[in-house]
């Protein structure tokens, strides 16, 4: 403890913290990121990675990153503008563009910062305004309020609200419109109106900004995300990000759309212009990752199977629920005192699923953020219901 009194108002706002049951800590692993971990040094069937399609382990995917980091080194060494850019990164653009058919694709070294990039890069001025979804990640939600843009927050996925807030097209020629939805929501785990979305944003002029961090890999006939699955290309929603450390399983993000949209992020977005690139192998190892994501579909389908599995076992036991068909399944608390218990509970039990507390949602809506991979097998999840049974205490 410091005798500086500066630090007093840290303290009292950690004790504080402490006493409301929101008080966060890191757990350290000994282990790949997998269904069985050894976490804070205890075995533990893990259900709260985003590795939805099991590939951040795969043999595969660490043999194209130990084959690139001998050509290509560790680091990158500079930003993509410099001598940051390398082949594995050129053509990971190239293939994401492929992907999600788009146009073009750009990399960013994490989700939160192309966020950030593409917002800051299109908002100008305080006329400017971002329209945002109030459940979406905190990354958009920091994005719209550093643009300096007017931020409306609509209430979840209501299409009716937003279409009362956004101008109409004659209104202002010179004020810019953007819409930020997650697709797949973050700590709910439903999906976002994508289609309805489109049709309004068309019709306002306003930009469209998908952010699928949780639909890419899982979502769509080949995994290409929520905008495959819904039908809706480049011209419906023409700002589509996607990050590569969830479903698969490396690191980073990219942003695709067209043409010009690339080209004048590379000119303007700030989190991507003064930034070291990813490293080259991380790049290598997500082309491989990408490939295996597209091909085989078991992996979409097993993780299907599981969350049925899931979702019957758990209504019969009646747990709270939430509308989902995604890996994302809370089960919906309400107090974060009772959450952090049933967390605890758990992990006693050797079960690892965190409590997701406020601010990350609504106050009187903590929950327990359940999540699937491709990786585990209907006995986990067997094992993870008869765990709940024993626990949950309605
Ligand atoms: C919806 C959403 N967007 C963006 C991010 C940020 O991505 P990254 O972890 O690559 O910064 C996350 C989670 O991390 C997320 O859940």
């Amino acid at each position: 403890m410091t005798n500086d009194p500066k630090f007093d108002r840290l303290h009292s706002e950690l004790i504080a913290r402490h006493d409301r049951h929101l008080y966060r800590r890191t757990r350290t692993t000994d282990s790949a990121q997998q269904p069985h971990m050894h976490i804070d040094g205890k075995p533990m069937l893990v259900f709260c990675s985003n590795d939805y399609l099991g590939l951040a382990n795969h043999p595969d995917v660490i043999h194209a990153m130990q084959v690139a980091a001998n050509t290509y080194g560790v680091g990158s060494g500079a930003a993509h503008l410099v001598s940051g850019h390398s082949r594995p990164h050129q053509q990971l653009e190239e293939a994401l563009a492929a992907f999600t058919g788009r146009e073009r694709a750009l990399l960013f070294s994490t989700g939160y910062m192309a966020n950030l990039g593409v917002a800051n890069a299109l908002l100008s001025s305080r006329n400017d305004v971002v329209y945002a979804d109030r459940l979406n990640h905190a990354s958009l939600v920091d994005a719209g309020l550093l643009s300096g843009a007017k931020l409306i927050r609509y209430p979840h996925n209501d299409t009716s609200s937003l279409g009362k807030r956004l101008l109409a097209q004659e209104e202002d020629n010179n004020v810019t419109q953007l819409i930020l939805t997650d697709g797949v929501f973050s700590m709910d785990g439903d999906v976002a109106p994508v289609g309805k979305l489109a049709v309004m944003a068309r019709e306002h002029d306003a930009w469209l900004m998908v952010d699928d961090a949780h639909g890419i890999g899982v979502l769509g006939k080949n995994g290409a995300g929520l905008l495959e699955a819904e039908g809706l290309g480049q011209s419906d929603v023409p700002i589509l990000m996607g990050t590569l450390g969830k479903a698969l399983g490396t690191a980073g993000a990219f942003v695709a759309g067209s043409h010009e949209l690339i080209e004048y992020l590379i000119q303007t977005a700030r989190t991507w212009i003064y930034t070291t690139a990813q490293p080259p192998a991380i790049a290598a190892a997500t082309l491989t990752s990408l490939q295996l994501a597209q091909t085989e579909h078991w992996r979409r389908e097993h993780l299907q199977a599981l969350i049925r599995q899931f979702r019957l076992g758990a209504s019969q036991l009646g747990l709270p629920l939430m509308p989902s068909d995604t890996p994302i399944q809370p089960i919906l608390i309400g107090s974060s005192e009772q959450a952090l218990l049933l967390s605890q509970q758990l992990a006693e039990a050797g079960i690892l699923v965190t409590a997701i507390r406020p601010p990350t949602v609504p106050v009187d809506t903590a929950r327990l953020r359940v999540t699937f991979s491709a990786a585990h097998s209907s006995a986990d999840v067997d094992t993870l219901l008869a765990a709940l049974e024993t626990h949950f205490r309605p």
